[in-house]
């Protein structure tokens, strides 16, 4: 068996943003959400807080969330910069993955600041980006600007905010390998 660091460095390195359009019809299984879900829950938190909270919408359940963001791009867009194309687009990729998973954070700001709580959350995403690629489904953390409204549809308590969307589906086309700038640029050692 590959040593535990050779393995664990391979699933972190060969780890993508995998987008709906490249997703394939086959249905991710719940046995399979659960256990991205499982190892969500092994993410660092301050104070045991554990601030990470998720809605997971399959089957009809995400055809309401696809209508839903639909319902609010349209009715918070000014008519001169409404784009039919743009409205289709998000229904498309709802449909397109088979899974989409609401990212949600319950806060506490007399315990720990709200940066704290959703850098616990972003350590929970990782461990589902990085679970999901060791079971070869595909996956993305999706932010886009209409979270702010999601509120009432996801049924988020006061202190509870949504942070993004990670979509999920099998697929078949290899992504590119990562791009990334050296380490070396981004690091300062100090040492005497
Ligand atoms: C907090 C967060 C939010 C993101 N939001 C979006 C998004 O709204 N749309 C998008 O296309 N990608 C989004 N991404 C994915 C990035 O585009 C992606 O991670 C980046 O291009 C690097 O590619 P890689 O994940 O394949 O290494 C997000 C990533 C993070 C960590």
């Amino acid at each position: 068996m590959a040593a535990e660091i050779n393995i664990l460095t391979e699933i972190i390195r060969r780890r993508r943003s995998i987008f709906p359009i490249n997703y394939n019809q086959e249905e991710v299984p719940v046995e399979v959400i659960k256990q991205l879900l499982e190892n969500a829950n092994y993410a660092p938190t301050h104070k045991l807080t554990e601030p990470s909270r998720f809605v997971v919408f399959r089957g009809e359940g995400k055809k309401r969330l696809g209508a839903e963001l639909a319902r609010i791009y349209k009715d918070t867009t000014p008519p001169a910069l409404f784009l039919q194309k743009k409205y289709n687009s998000i229904t498309e990729k709802i449909d397109q993955a088979s899974c989409v998973i609401a990212l949600n954070a319950q806060l506490h700001p007399e315990k720990v600041p709200e940066w704290e709580e959703v850098a616990s959350l972003a350590c929970a995403v990782q461990n589902m980006a990085l679970t999901a690629e060791a079971l070869n489904v595909g996956a993305y953390w999706s932010s886009p600007g209409l979270i702010t409204q999601l509120g009432e549809f996801l049924n988020l308590a006061e202190n509870e905010k949504c942070y993004g969307f990670f979509y999920m589906g099998y697929y078949e086309e290899e992504p590119a390998p990562v791009k990334r700038t050296p380490i070396a640029t981004k690091v300062t050692w100090v040492e005497d």
